[in-house]
């Protein structure tokens, strides 16, 4: 549904916002038919334990049994360890990113949404909607040209999952923050394995005739604190993250097809899970499958009045009958650093995260000095960063 619930009180309430279009587009239909059937089948699953019908019991029996021994974070060591995960997903949002220096959205005080007065927006999240966009899209670039990156070094939490992915066992990475910063390609996770759900900044469209531009001419227009235009028919040209009221990439929804139904491990970082259908997603892994948190907060609890509701199932870290969900709560990186203590990769975490950010301060280093020496080089040296 488009722009639902998009004021940020809403979303402290815990109910879902959604960034999905208008557009009846079967992706939406598909999504919505599996939410349905997802949440009749939690229904009869409810009723036919309570009510001890046998094979139900016994089919719920035999699933505690396959996951994890305990529902901590040493039950999902052991189990990744004991059951050779290699399928591992990650689905991470803006916390994964604030130790770099990129706010979040919704921390109070320090995340973007607290912070944008100065914009005279009819309410904080209006500089993400895409009808607003269409009508005043100069605060939107403002903001753009506030944060645009300019020497942000990946996180621990990002060389972590790297990591993950070097030792075979991540199946993919979900990122759901309008990925400015690209710290995921920075941090060396292949393109491949990367779904960045809301979009990126690596190319931009005009909004009327469609003619893509690259980020390179998005950047020029952006720091010339112009709107940028189209120079074939005059549109606003907007990069190609995803706003309120807009589809996801097709991408994202091709892989969390395929993806999910394989996942043996869901981990989600710093998110709040309150936009969907992102937000959903943690109900599309098998019913086995265990889940860990590694947030500030707990996020994407389960709450049973909207179940019932059929919006939605969530994480169930508290009910007698958790066998799989486990809340870390803390920071991303010390979350991350403890897990790889935990797997024995402690070390040469550390030790990568030390190696490449020297690396990366060497390459940045050098890129200025170019720079001063050679003006002209400049823009190379600019996209060569990007
Ligand atoms: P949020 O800002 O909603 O949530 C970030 C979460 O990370 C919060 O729960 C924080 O407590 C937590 N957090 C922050 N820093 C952390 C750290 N260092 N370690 C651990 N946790 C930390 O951001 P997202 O859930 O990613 O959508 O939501 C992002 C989406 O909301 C954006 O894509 C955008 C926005 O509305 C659209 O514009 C469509």
């Amino acid at each position: 549904m488009a722009s639902s619930g998009r004021d940020g009180d809403e979303s402290q309430k815990g109910e879902a916002e959604s960034c999905v279009g208008n557009g009846s587009s079967s992706k939406d239909g598909y999504q919505q038919s599996n939410e349905d059937e997802g949440a009749v089948e939690l229904i009869r699953r409810y009723f036919a334990e309570k009510l001890g019908f046998s094979e139900d019991k016994k089919e719920v029996f035999q699933e505690k049994v396959k996951a994890l021994t305990e529902a901590s974070v040493d039950g999902v060591i052991k189990y990744i360890q004991e059951r050779n995960c290699k399928n591992i997903i990650t689905m991470a949002g803006a916390g994964i990113s604030t130790a770099a220096g990129i706010p979040d959205f919704r921390s109070p005080g320090c995340g973007l949404y607290s912070n944008l007065q100065k914009y005279k927006l009819p309410d904080p999240q209006a500089i993400f909607e895409i009808g607003f966009f269409r009508q005043n899209p100069q605060p939107f670039f403002t903001l753009a040209k506030e944060l645009y990156p300019g020497s942000f070094k990946p996180t621990l939490c990002h060389y972590f999952i790297r990591l993950l992915n070097e030792k075979g066992l991540l199946l993919r990475h979900y990122t759901q923050k309008q990925n400015i910063d690209t710290l995921e390609r920075v941090a060396g996770l292949p393109a491949e394995k990367i779904v960045e759900a809301h979009g990126t900044f690596h190319t931009s469209h005009c909004l009327e005739c469609k003619h893509e531009y690259t980020v390179d001419w998005m950047k020029e227009r952006i720091f010339s604190d112009s709107v940028p235009t189209c120079e074939k028919c005059d549109g606003v040209v907007k990069p190609d993250i995803v706003f309120f009221g807009e589809d996801l990439p097709t991408r994202f929804f091709v892989c969390a097809e395929k993806d999910f139904p394989k996942c043996d491990l869901l981990i989600i970082l710093g998110s709040s899970l309150t936009v969907q259908p992102f937000a959903s997603l943690i109900d599309r892994v098998p019913k086995v499958c265990p889940r860990l948190l590694i947030n500030r907060e707990r996020a994407g609890h389960r709450d049973w009045v909207m179940a019932a509701l059929q919006m939605g199932r969530g994480l169930d870290f508290d009910s007698r009958d958790n066998f799989r969900d486990v809340a870390w709560l803390g920071s991303c990186d010390e979350g991350c650093q403890m897990l790889a203590d935990k797997l024995g990769w402690g070390d040469e975490l550390r030790k990568l995260v030390v190696d490449e950010h020297v690396r990366i301060s060497k390459q940045q280093n050098e890129t200025s000095k170019r720079q001063t020496e050679y003006p002209s080089e400049k823009k190379r040296a600019e996209s060569e960063h990007q």
